[in-house]
């Protein structure tokens, strides 16, 4: 397997590059790409790590050579928030990065499979989806925005408040990556009830953690070994679910069926062509059915945002 990391010298790229070195199946490239002329050291730097998993760094304006072969690409290219800032204030420089390298994954490696990063996630993947459709090389099932950070806080403070062990806590969230678009089910955590104050300052809490950690950084960006960790995650998973492992399932902003949004994070079973089914969200407390509807207004317009940006 060819994993390649775009932005791989930021913040993000640095966490996430190290845990696939120390994670990848043996046998695994990690290709790393940023348009910082330090990312052939960080290449180096990794490569000195005793794992079967060969590292290769390239810098400069064109990806291509570090995308050529690869099975799985995840995206993290783009600039971070700072305090005051809402997600939907990195457009205007972000969307441009991400139709750029996008147009690059579909010249060198068409089939393989994308995740999203950078923000705002909600609008950059459906810049994606329709830089992938007018090169005609779109597979819906293979295009993912990554809120794997949005699950792992989710389970954090969920097993904090409950004396739980946060690595035998599961929280779906669904939705999207941004606001009230993040909307954590905690009535389908297992073991475990809330009272309903307990529900609205924890959905609170999850929704504002991105904000929580960009305040705490006070103008050195957002959250990046989290990020790291939630990208290595979801990128592990894709990798499994490559390699023909069953029952790798992910909550991940996807295109699907369209009931709520054109795109919109839900689970979804993990196979070897990426989507191998979009499964239910499930049964739904009055609380999340309102928060669901609150949402979409908001969900929309960041979608229309992407779209437009790449048809008009
Ligand atoms: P960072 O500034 O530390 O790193 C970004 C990297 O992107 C830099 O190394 C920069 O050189 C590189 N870059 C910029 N333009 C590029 C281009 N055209 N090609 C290749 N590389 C390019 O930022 P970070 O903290 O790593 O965050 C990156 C992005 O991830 C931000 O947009 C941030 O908002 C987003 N993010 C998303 C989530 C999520 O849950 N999806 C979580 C945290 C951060
Ligand atoms: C996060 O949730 O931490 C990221 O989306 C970064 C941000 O700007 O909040």
């Amino acid at each position: 397997m060819k994993v390649a990391v775009l932005g791989a010298a930021g913040g993000i790229g640095q966490a996430l590059a190290l845990l696939l070195k120390n994670q990848l199946p043996a046998g695994s490239e990690l290709s790393l790409y940023d348009i910082a002329p330090v990312t052939p050291g960080v290449a180096a730097d990794l490569s000195h790590i005793p794992t079967q998993v060969t590292v290769k760094g390239f810098a400069g304006e064109d990806p291509s050579p570090a995308l050529k072969g690869a099975d799985v690409v995840l995206i993290s290219a783009g600039v971070a928030r700072k305090p005051g800032m809402d997600r939907s204030d990195l457009f205007n420089v972000n969307a441009g990065i991400v139709r750029n390298l996008i147009e690059k994954v579909a010249q060198n490696c068409p089939k393989a499979l994308i995740g999203i990063i950078t923000n705002p996630v909600n609008t950059t993947v459906a810049i994606a989806a329709e830089v992938l459709k007018k090169a005609g090389v779109y597979d819906k099932k293979r295009l993912f925005g990554i809120t794997t950070l949005d699950i792992i806080r989710a389970n954090t403070f969920v097993a904090e408040l409950k004396g739980k062990d946060p690595q035998k806590t599961n929280v779906p969230v669904i939705g999207g990556h941004s606001g009230v678009t993040i909307l954590p089910l905690l009535s389908q955590v297992d073991g475990v009830s809330f009272t309903d104050d307990e529900v609205v300052a924890l959905t609170k809490r999850i929704q504002n953690a991105g904000t929580e950690v960009v305040e705490a950084k006070a103008g050195g960006g957002s959250a990046t070994l989290s990020m790291g960790q939630a990208a290595a995650r979801f990128g592990l998973s894709l990798i499994r679910a490559l390699n023909g492992e069953k029952n790798v399932i992910e909550c991940t902003y996807t295109e699907g069926d369209g009931e709520y949004a054109r795109f919109f994070a839900q689970p979804i079973l993990l196979g070897k062509n990426g989507v191998e089914e979009y499964l239910s969200v499930g049964k739904l407390s009055d609380f999340e059915k309102q928060s669901l509807n609150g949402m979409l207004d908001v969900l929309k317009k960041d979608i229309i945002l992407g779209e437009e940006f790449i048809n008009k």
